[in-house]
């Protein structure tokens, strides 16, 4: 049975000042990302800027997770561990995700840095999938169809020969970190459940390059690989479906949509 949690009020209220938080986070980050700095270091910055602010990490110990943050370079897809082992280069590509508990309620975010100058294919990869993620909210109202979202989402990354990872989600969230739905990336029209008013759930898509399976590394068993080592890029919103549509919780810059 599926079990989407519909948030009342103040359930709704304690989810969007987390969300803002893990938005600011975001923000504050930029200014970090930079040739020779190492992952942990950026990682250590983004714990003490929650922790100051009342709030959780909440990857710390996730299923076992060691780090306050994931980060993933180039063509790690998701769920990159902070090391001082990682040190950005000039080039690089990198997905930051943020998610934060405070006072008991969650918000999840995540965007993509580039170091320096990187590559004309590095770029367009990061636009499409910024664009990707700009269509799926586009679709949020009630009454739409979940699938609605991962369709649009599938068809424009395709159109752009790029492929989209199906073995990680978007999911519910607030309550609690991994809720109902789940949310497919690459969906039928018109599938899944009817979307609700006080629903909330992440709208993330993956985007590859080349081939959409990922391969998880043994020696930690978090990093997630593209299986050919080709780019990979993400962007992750937290979004509450509204009476008319929705509402970006995590976009404290207010840039969606982007018309
Ligand atoms: N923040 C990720 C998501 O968007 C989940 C990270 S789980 C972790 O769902 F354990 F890898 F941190
Ligand atoms: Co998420
Ligand atoms: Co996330």
């Amino acid at each position: 049975m599926m079990n989407i949690i519909i948030k009342n009020e103040e359930q709704i209220e304690g989810i969007r000042k987390s969300s803002k938080l893990a938005g600011e986070v975001l923000l504050y980050i930029d200014g970090f990302v930079k040739e020779g700095v190492s992952t942990n270091y950026l990682d250590q910055l983004i714990h003490n800027y929650i922790v100051e602010r009342g709030g959780i990490p909440a990857t710390m110990n996730y299923n076992g997770f060691p780090k306050s943050c994931c980060i993933s370079l180039n063509e790690i897809i998701c769920h990159g561990i902070p090391s001082d082992d990682v040190i950005l280069k000039n080039g690089d590509i990198l997905n930051i995700d943020i998610t934060t508990i405070l006072y008991g309620y969650y918000g999840d975010t995540s965007k993509m840095y580039i170091v320096g100058q990187t590559s004309e294919k590095a770029d367009k990869l990061i636009a499409a999938t910024k664009h990707c993620l700009n269509l799926g909210i586009q679709q949020v109202r009630p009454g739409n169809y979940l699938g609605n979202i991962g369709h649009v989402i599938s068809r424009y990354a395709i159109s752009q020969g790029y492929s989209v990872v199906y073995e990680y989600c978007g999911h519910g969230v607030g309550i609690e970190f991994h809720e109902e739905p789940q949310v497919d990336h690459a969906a039928r029209k018109n599938s899944g459940p009817k979307l609700k008013q006080g629903m909330i759930f992440t709208i993330e898509p993956m985007i590859n390059e080349g081939k959409p399976r990922v391969k998880v590394d043994e020696s930690d068993g978090w990093t997630a690989r593209t299986i050919d080592n080709k780019l990979s890029a993400q962007f992750e919103h937290t979004i509450l479906v509204t009476e008319k549509g929705y509402e970006v919780l995590t976009d404290v810059s207010n840039e969606y949509p982007i018309t």
